[in-house]
């Protein structure tokens, strides 16, 4: 496998390797979306669509990848976006994650649903973390997760705005995902075709935090240990009810940084940064919630422009794969972008390794699309590189 990480050249090989480490179900989770799929692709094919004009005979002998986000100095605009239970993928999980993003000298966001508690990941880290967190109709609860934030010291709150219910996603409900893993009819056959791979993956499962959920575990509410529970339990926290209204409450108990995620209308933007929030994250969650939803770089330029002329950062995310795509965000109007599952997929195919090696393909291919578009410095970016 290491030899493997080594010799993938780009994130979609990394992609491949994680297919053939995990089961096909734990692979599907983070690999799969919404419905038809839709969206998904077509966040990925967005980029496609985008063509560079790249300039000659300028000096790009050296390159910044540098950016300031939310205050935070990072090595390259690529930050770890928020991804649940990501000890599924590998027993590392987010702690592993944390360390390969501070080592790329970038950020990682600690989702509310992530497999290890963010007082663990800070430690890891030794580097400040961002925490999301969904508005929840229990108030009391989100307010305990504002605190646990507070103390590990994350500078970062990530409010994930999509998700007043949670998406259909197809390939978990037919290929047998559940917590914790059972082997039933629908994933049978991939037990049979790779018996190692599953008796390797759940020895894994038993050396990590397995299906627990490290930041709401021994909370009031929270039901004691059965992981059926916990899950059951963590969907009925998704609020229908949730608005605006949220966004205020939050913005009054959270003295830090605040970045409103899953923002894909400019009215949204602005209501954002009417209540008060530093950043918007461009966003449909990866496909994952409505499927339709337009592809997050075709929504990004009339949300920088909502926003042009404030203080309000503007972040995205959505089928970033290649150093090419954030050039192509950045000359848009992004600051930086996020990634979900090409970190993962880094974790399932190698642990910090892996994530290590998605971040050091993406800052080698961005470096190499400086250079070659004519425009060194990362920060001085803009529409002017775009065809
Ligand atoms: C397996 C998985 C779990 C996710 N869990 C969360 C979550 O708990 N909270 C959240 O705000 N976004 C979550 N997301 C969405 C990501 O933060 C991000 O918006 C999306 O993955 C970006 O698209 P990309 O995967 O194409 O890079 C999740 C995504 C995946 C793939």
């Amino acid at each position: 496998v290491i030899d493997r990480l080594a010799t993938a050249a780009s994130v979609a090989d990394v992609r491949a390797l994680a297919s053939r480490r995990v089961p096909r179900m734990v692979f599907d989770f983070a690999d799969g979306a919404a419905e038809d799929e839709v969206t998904m692709r077509a966040n990925a094919a967005a980029f496609d669509r985008v063509f560079l004009a790249p300039r000659g005979m300028v000096d790009v002998t050296a390159r910044d990848l540098s950016v300031t986000v939310l205050g935070e100095r990072l090595a390259m605009p690529v930050v770890l976006g928020p991804t649940g239970m990501a000890g599924l993928q590998h027993p590392g999980g987010e702690v592993a994650a944390a360390r390969a993003a501070v080592a790329a000298g970038t950020a990682f966001t600690v989702a509310t649903p992530a497999s290890h508690a963010v007082g663990d990941v800070a430690r890891a880290a030794g580097r400040p973390v961002w925490f999301q967190l969904y508005a929840w109709g229990d108030r009391g609860l989100t307010g305990e997760l504002v605190r646990t934030a507070r103390a590990a010291g994350c500078t970062t709150l990530l409010l994930t705005i999509d998700t007043p219910v949670v998406g259909r996603r197809l390939r978990d409900l037919r290929g047998g995902m559940s917590l914790p893993p059972r082997i039933t009819p629908a994933n049978a056959r991939d037990v049979a075709l790779h018996p190692f791979r599953w008796a390797r993956w759940t020895a894994q499962l038993r050396s990590g935090p397995g299906v627990q959920l490290g930041n709401l575990r021994g909370l009031d509410a929270a039901p004691a240990d059965s992981a059926v529970g916990v899950a059951a339990w963590l969907n009925q926290l998704f609020n229908p009810a949730q608005s605006w209204a949220d966004v205020e409450w939050l913005r009054s108990e959270w003295g830090g940084k605040l970045a409103i995620k899953g923002v894909m209308h400019p009215s949204d933007a602005v209501r954002a940064r009417e209540l008060g929030a530093d950043a918007v994250i461009v966003s449909n969650h990866g496909g994952r919630q409505l499927d339709g939803a337009a592809p997050t770089l075709d929504v990004l330029p009339s949300v920088a422009d909502a926003l042009a002329g404030s203080e309000v950062e503007v972040l995205l995310d959505g089928g970033v794969r290649r150093g090419t795509d954030v050039l192509k965000a950045l000359a848009l109007g992004a600051r930086a972008c996020l990634i979900g599952r090409p970190w993962l997929w880094g974790l399932a195919a190698g642990g910090e390794r892996g994530v290590t090696r998605v971040l050091e393909l993406l800052r080698e291919e961005l470096d190499l699309a400086l250079a070659l578009v004519g425009c060194p410095r990362a920060a001085d970016v803009d529409a002017g590189v775009l065809h």
